[in-house]
């Protein structure tokens, strides 16, 4: 049996590297589904929090986040979906988990390295780099592999950016299954496999030096699961490329063109080197003209299911209060276990 687990912030409508990297493999792993496998895909509002959010915004991107789940084929009754926040074993386990987890391992860990980066580049001192920080940045992926443990779950599908992350997750679920073995000194946690994609990494339209981030100022580095047809066009015709003539795949001296051919690739559900061949002898233009298409024929069926159940507050609200009460049924099993084994029952 397998117990595939994911999650994404509710930090407004994910961009196309979200997509491809994540959410259309976990529907992609939903059609693929067993009877007995269990699916959950959660929405993190307390990983949100490590960065200030306007409470009132961020109220409506939970319901944007739900509705976009939804309207990808992420389907209620096959797949558990629900908000993190709505249930309390996540919380519980971090705290455990927060005491068996090496400060260094969170030090080490990269998306923590470029807050300290940014703090330091903001003109401040090594030593005070960290007082301006707060602590949910450090011990965000505690959190996260609380909310893998949890479920027991035993594949991850991720973009690269996470990979990190369920490694640290392997390792304390290793710690504690070695120091918690309980009266049948069995291993309570699976170690969790990473599951990614060919388009792990989906880079920015203006800067392929960087991902595609929710981020970046730059509104057209991005292209929004909610896009028009016309933006999209807008968009892929002013991605980065190179003056080189021809398109070959050559993500290091070309990440431009290479990323555009990944996008195609991604869209079309075809081998990138097999799509690199049919453009080898074209321009970027027309490379351009047929990526806008291909993500365009991806994203019109999605746009329109979005505005038809993004107003019908009462069946969003009801999918994630059946969401959360499915999903607590799971963990309050392996919470029972972990108090039991830890004393505290
Ligand atoms: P988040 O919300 O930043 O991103 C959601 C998913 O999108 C992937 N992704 C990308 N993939 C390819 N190219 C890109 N440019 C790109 N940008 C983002 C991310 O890898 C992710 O899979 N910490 C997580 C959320 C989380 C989680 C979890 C995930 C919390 N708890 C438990 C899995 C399991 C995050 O911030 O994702």
């Amino acid at each position: 049996k397998r117990v595939i687990l994911s999650g994404i912030q509710p930090t407004g409508i994910p961009h196309l590297g979200n997509y491809l990297g994540a959410l259309s493999n976990w529907v992609k792993l939903q059609k693929s589904a067993k009877p007995n496998d269990v699916l959950l895909f959660s929405i993190v509002g307390w990983h949100a929090l490590t960065l200030p959010q306007d409470p009132s915004t961020l109220r409506s991107a939970r319901d944007d986040m739900l509705a976009v789940i939804l309207s990808i084929g992420i389907e209620p009754t096959r797949s558990i979906l629900f908000h993190q926040d709505h249930n309390p074993h996540h919380a519980e386990l971090c705290w455990i988990l927060n005491c068996i987890t090496p400060m260094g391992k969170l030090r080490r860990m990269t998306t923590w390295k470029s807050r300290l980066a940014a703090s330091r580049n903001a003109g401040s001192e090594d030593e005070i780099d960290e007082s301006l920080l707060n602590a949910g940045l450090l011990t965000y992926p505690v959190l996260q592999a609380a909310d893998v443990l949890v479920y027991r779950a035993t594949h991850v599908p991720v973009g690269e950016d996470q990979r990190q992350h369920i490694e640290l997750t392997r390792d304390l679920a290793d710690i504690f299954n070695r120091t918690f073995k309980g009266d049948k000194k069995s291993r309570l946690f699976p170690l969790p496999i990473y599951v990614d994609t060919p388009s792990k990494r989906v880079l920015s339209l203006r800067d392929p030096s960087s991902k595609m981030s929710k981020s970046s100022p730059d509104t057209a580095s991005r292209i929004l699961l909610t896009d028009t047809a016309s933006q999209i066009k807008a968009k892929i015709r002013s991605a980065v490329t190179d003056s080189t003539q021809g398109i070959t795949y050559d993500p290091v001296s070309r990440p431009g063109a290479s990323n555009l051919l990944t996008i195609l690739a991604a869209c079309t559900d075809s081998d990138v080197t097999a799509v690199a061949k049919l453009y080898e002898t074209k321009g970027h233009a027309e490379l351009k003209n047929d990526v806008a298409d291909a993500v365009e024929e991806l994203l019109k069926g999605p746009r329109a299911e979005f505005e038809k159940i993004r107003h019908e507050k009462a069946f969003l609200d009801d999918v994630a209060r059946q969401g959360a009460s499915r999903a607590m049924q799971h963990s309050e099993a392996t919470m029972r276990e972990v108090r039991t084994r830890l004393g505290l029952a």
